[in-house]
């Protein structure tokens, strides 16, 4: 396993769609246990292969305490959702130290394939909810920060842009 880098908002990478998976193969399996440990180690609840710059359509999520309920969806669809919506307060592993409310479907209900390859169905809410509707964003290129004004935009965009700069090594 190993630590994959994250991009950081706005590197253009984040904005590519990405492709569906056509084999879950090894290659995927590995991809998605490097992912888990990455966002493990970057204390995430979510992490899109669009965010370590591989454009497959593959997520991983855990938004357990103890994480030790780590899912895993592969070309996921959302086949339902509530007309009922809610706004959380958001974060991105990309967009680090920026929170913001997003509003999103209360409860949704989501198709994807697993870590096996074997395609299920997952009903959520809550927390969970919210986090599978932002990590299918990154799928498409989308970053919870579209959400917000252009004003928020671009000073979220400034601030990056200098966190980004401040953290060159020096030479
Ligand atoms: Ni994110």
């Amino acid at each position: 396993m190993a630590i994959l880098n994250i991009l950081r908002y706005p590197d253009p990478r984040l904005h590519r769609v990405a492709k569906p998976v056509l084999l879950v193969d090894q290659r995927i399996r590995d991809l998605a246990d490097d992912m888990l440990e990455t966002m493990y180690e970057a204390e995430g609840v979510g992490l899109a292969a669009s965010q370590v710059d591989v454009h497959e359509r593959v997520v991983v999520i855990d938004t357990s305490d103890d994480h030790d309920q780590p899912y895993v969806l592969i070309n996921p669809e959302l086949i339902a959702s509530s007309a009922e919506f809610t706004e959380a307060e958001e974060g991105c592993l990309s967009v680090p130290q920026i929170y913001d409310k997003v509003p999103r479907h209360s409860r949704v209900t989501v198709r994807a394939q697993g870590r096996d390859g074997v395609w299920f169905e997952l009903e959520a809410d809550g927390l969970l909810a919210v986090c599978i509707q932002h990590e299918m964003d990154h799928l498409m290129g989308k970053v919870f920060v579209e959400y917000l004004s252009p004003l928020k935009r671009e000073r979220i965009k400034t601030k990056m842009l200098k966190k980004t700069r401040d953290e060159q090594p020096r030479r």
